[in-house]
C-alpha cells in the first residue's frame, strides 16, 4: 500500500472541503454523542472559510496536513498555533484515519509531521485533548513521548 502524505491545496475548495469532512468525522468517532453532522450548507461555508484562511500563507497558523490512497484523501490532521499558558503551542484540533486504513502507523506518521512543521513555527508544545474512553488515541500520544497536563473533572447532575 503506498500512502502520500501531503499538506492539502490551499486554494482547491473541493480538498479544503473534503478535509474538514474528515475531521468532522474524528469528531463523530471520538465522540459519538456530541457529534452533530454538518449540513451540507454549513460544509460550503466551513470551506469556503478555510479556503480564505489558507491562502494568508505569511500567516501560517493552520496546518492541513492528509494522507492519501492515490486520488482518495483517507485521514486528516489539522493543527493550529495559538499561546496557551503564554508559551507559542501547537494545538491539534482533530486527528482522523479512514477505518479502512487503520493499524499501518498512518496517525503515527500524520502526527511526526505535525510536530516537525510545529517545530519550524518555533512552538514549544504539543497540546491535545481526548477522551478518557480514547485508549487508542493514549496509547499513541503516550508512546509519541506526550504527557498529561490537565484533568477534565464532569459531574453528572
Ligand atoms: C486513533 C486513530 C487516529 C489511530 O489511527 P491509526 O492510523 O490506526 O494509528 P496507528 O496505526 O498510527 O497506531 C499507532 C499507535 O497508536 C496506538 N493505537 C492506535 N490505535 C489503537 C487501538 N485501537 N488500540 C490500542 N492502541 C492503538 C498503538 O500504540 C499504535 O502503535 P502500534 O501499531 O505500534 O501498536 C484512529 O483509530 C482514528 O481515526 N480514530 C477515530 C478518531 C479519533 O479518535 N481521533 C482522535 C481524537 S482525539
Amino acid at each position: 500500500m503506498k500512502i502520500d502524505y501531503r499538506q492539502i491545496n490551499a486554494s482547491d475548495f473541493d480538498e479544503i472541503r473534503q478535509f474538514f469532512i474528515l475531521n468532522e468525522y474524528c469528531w463523530r468517532d471520538s465522540d459519538p454523542e456530541g457529534f452533530i453532522e454538518r449540513s451540507e450548507e454549513k460544509r460550503d461555508s466551513v470551506a469556503a472559510e478555510f479556503l480564505e484562511k489558507l491562502k494568508n500563507i505569511n500567516e501560517e497558523k493552520y496546518h492541513c496536513l492528509a494522507a492519501f490512497n492515490g486520488e482518495e484523501m483517507i485521514a486528516s490532521h489539522f493543527l493550529d498555533i495559538y499561546m496557551i499558558e503564554a508559551k507559542l503551542a501547537c494545538h491539534i484540533h482533530a486527528l482522523w484515519v479512514n477505518p479502512s486504513y487503520r493499524g499501518y502507523g498512518i496517525a503515527r506518521k500524520l502526527k511526526e509531521m505535525g510536530e516537525v512543521w510545529a517545530r519550524k513555527m518555533n512552538c514549544v508544545f504539543m497540546d491535545s485533548n481526548t477522551k478518557v474512553t480514547n485508549t487508542g488515541m493514549i496509547a499513541l500520544n503516550k508512546d509519541l513521548g506526550y504527557s498529561i497536563a490537565r484533568y477534565n473533572f464532569r459531574k453528572t447532575l
